[in-house]
């Protein structure tokens, strides 16, 4: 055997050996045997660099740290799934894939793939001719980031695709989780104890963690697990007919995929899984929150399509959000940006929902009225996923004899100025504005984030140190920062500090929209300033409007027009402005409604039903970053209706006025290239 042949020979046995150890759960080596073979390769590669191959399993680890993620677009738009929480929601979801199916037959029943619903991290595999060549997580759905080296850390993940029964298409992205086993998890955390580290709250916690890592070796010192549930795109060969076939073939390639998995049919079937299911929950090895069904049948799936970002031959049959019953401490109240009061309880810690909850939402005053909230309750406690807990009930008999109800403060806690409710609004705010420091710190925190002036490096330990020692009381007194102020700050060092201020320089030059934004106008968010900014184009003109000017802005009624006016009248906020245009911040101007360039420019469209992968606030946010405008309803002047499925009536009138109607692939045509002219359809 020469050594090509020994290397090859090498590699496929340590393939082999993950394969058996990390996707089986059968290994046939020890340890020392494998790391024999693991060295005697790498020796080998070591003297013949010439031999050496990237998918060799040597390679999984070396990559050097990034600086930064980039991104990639996802061959297919990788979606979420739709949810049900219970059984008649179960049986909805059946009824409607029979429907559009049309399946009238009463005894026959759909066939589905059962699944668990792996809590963890989705992320694409693509592989070339068998060979892995990109890995990237979900982001946006449209885009997500390439974590490729990160990937190629997990040995659970082929490198290269077995030969398996049949050949695999030339192009294939498999998709599925990241996640950590529960018992690796747990041997990581003693790891992490044991040399005085922070623990990780959970497994998917310590998953993302990982997997986000800019350095691969710190993913590959972490135990992480891929498990693969379909395909988002393939080219070039063949695949199976049905789902579970689909993932038989996965497995046969050499990618692990869940042993959990079932084809029932009907909706007993789906239901018996979810039981038992919810049954081996506790001993299954990964965490799970739920399970999935998908219509076995890929050509079924087809026709049955997908609706608002979700499919509509799959969805997640959930387990019911974890509850728990802790003891309220106390009830403090917090002080939101626009001054909004929030009452937060404080409670004894508790484990629920996979972490140690320790603060849950009250929402505001009406809310702890209604469900009878007092200090020293014994209440039940609910989280779900990265839902923000919160207090469900009281356990009012347990109620010692001496509580009092709640009562909301009449002062700000933090600035004691005082506490109004309008009559409207279910919450009290402050009226103290920029006084109050903790709308300060939020103000100023608002004012920095990437969406409006961008600085980076300021965050809120930063914020609160700034505030707190009267350093800055508005956010026009962030330009008037120097070095000497920054460096005497707790742990900010020089390079941070100078840093920081090269951001601050730099957030001076920006746009109008994004300044308007940066104001913090209440009920004024980011696409409302585009708006401002487009129809108004110069900030003076805005600051002097009324309301009836305001109101002929697309989407501003009398509700917005309203907060734009009080906040242009009060005499602090127009010092404020003054004060950041006297510290240099600028933005060109334009003449009122004059086109801004981009491909869409000058142009109005009117959105109507369902798209199938973008949400309606992503479609018009698209729109108007290419200069086009976003109507709420047809009229001669829309120049396109964008139309989903079930779209209603304004799809009618559009035809009637000869309006052009397009569709989601074609808007993006229209992103992608130069202005085009309106032309109409039949
Ligand atoms: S199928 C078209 N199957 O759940 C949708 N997803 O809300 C394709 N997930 O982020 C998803 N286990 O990462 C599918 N067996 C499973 C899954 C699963 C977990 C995740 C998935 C996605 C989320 C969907």
């Amino acid at each position: 055997m020469d050594v090509s042949e020994r290397i090859a020979f090498l590699s496929a046995e340590i393939d082999r050996h993950n394969h058996r150890y990390y996707v089986l759960d059968a290994p046939t080596i020890n340890d020392a045997d494998y790391d024999r073979l693991f060295r005697e390769l790498q020796a080998l590669e070591t003297a013949n660099p010439q031999l050496l191959r990237s998918d060799s399993p040597t390679q999984r680890v070396g990559a050097a740290p990034l600086a930064e993620f980039v991104s990639v677009t996802h061959a297919s738009p990788m979606l979420s799934l739709n949810n049900a929480f219970g059984d008649d929601e179960v049986a909805a979801f059946d009824r409607r894939v029979r429907e559009g199916l049309a399946v009238d037959d009463d005894t026959v029943e759909v066939a589905y793939s059962a699944e668990p619903k792996f809590d963890g991290l989705a992320v694409g595999l693509s592989y070339r001719h068998g060979i892995f060549v990109q890995g990237a997580t979900r982001g946006d759905g449209i885009t997500g980031e390439d974590i490729t080296v990160n990937l190629r850390t997990l040995r659970s993940i082929p490198l290269r695709l077995l030969p398996g029964d049949s050949a695999w298409p030339e192009q294939l992205e498999v998709r599925g989780e990241v996640l950590m086993l529960r018992r690796d998890f747990e041997r990581l955390n003693q790891r992490q104890r044991a040399a005085g580290e922070k623990e990780f709250v959970n497994p998917r916690n310590a998953a993302a963690g990982s997997l986000r890592q800019l350095d691969p070796r710190i993913t590959a010192s972490r135990p992480l697990r891929f498990f693969a549930y379909g395909v988002g795109f393939a080219d070039g060969g063949e695949l199976p007919e049905t789902h579970s076939a689909l993932l038989d073939r996965l497995a046969a390639w050499g990618l692990p995929v869940a042993s959990e998995r079932r084809r029932v049919h009907g909706l007993t079937g789906l239901l018996a899984y979810h039981a038992d299911i919810g049954r081996r929950r506790a001993n299954l090895p990964y965490d799970i929150d739920g399970v999935v069904y998908k219509v076995d049948d890929r050509a079924a799936q087809q026709r049955l399509g997908f609706i608002s970002r979700a499919p509509r031959f799959a969805i997640a049959h959930k387990f019911p959000a974890e509850e728990a019953v802790t003891q309220l401490l106390d009830i403090s109240v917090q002080v939101g940006r626009t001054g909004a009061l929030t009452p937060v309880a404080r409670l004894a810690p508790v484990f629920v929902g996979g972490v140690t909850v320790t603060n849950a939402t009250l929402h505001n005053e009406d809310e702890i009225r209604r469900k009878d909230v007092r200090v020293g309750d014994s209440v039940v406690v609910r989280r779900a996923g990265d839902v923000i807990p919160e207090v469900v009930r009281v356990l009012v008999d347990q109620r010692p004899a001496t509580s009092q109800p709640f009562v909301m403060p009449m002062t700000c806690p933090v600035c004691g100025s005082a506490a109004a409710r309008s009559d409207d609004e279910a919450v009290s705010r402050c009226t103290g504005g920029l006084y109050c420091p903790a709308q300060c710190k939020q103000a100023v925190l608002h004012f920095a984030s990437r969406r409006a002036m961008d600085i980076e490096g300021l965050g809120d330990k930063l914020v609160d140190q700034l505030v707190d020692q009267h350093i800055v009381r508005t956010p026009a007194d962030l330009y008037r920062l120097g070095l000497l102020s920054l460096v005497a700050l707790d742990r900010l060092a020089e390079k941070s500090a100078n840093n920081l201020l090269a951001a601050i320089e730099k957030s001076k030059q920006t746009t109008l929209a994004r300044f308007i934004y940066a104001l913090g106008i209440r009920n004024v968010g980011e696409s409302t300033a585009r708006d401002l900014a487009r129809h108004f184009g110069s900030l003076d003109r805005l600051l002097t409007a009324d309301v009836g000017q305001l109101q002929q802005v697309p989407d501003v009624g009398p509700v917005v027009a309203e907060s734009i006016r009080l906040f242009c009248a009060e005499p602090h906020n127009q010092e404020a402005i003054a004060q950041l245009r006297a510290a240099g911040v600028h933005w060109q101007e334009g003449d009122a409604t004059a086109p801004v360039g981009g491909p869409l420019s000058g142009k109005v469209f009117v959105l109507t039903g369902t798209l199938p992968t973008l949400s309606r606030d992503s479609a018009s946010q698209l729109i108007q970053s290419a200069g086009g405008k976003v109507s709420g309803s047809v009229s001669k002047k829309t120049d396109f209706l964008l139309a989903g499925d079930e779209a209603g009536n304004k799809l009618d009138k559009a035809r009637g006025l000869g309006v052009t109607i397009i569709d989601e692939a074609q808007l993006r045509t229209l992103l992608a290239n130069a202005p085009m002219e309106t032309t109409t359809d039949d």
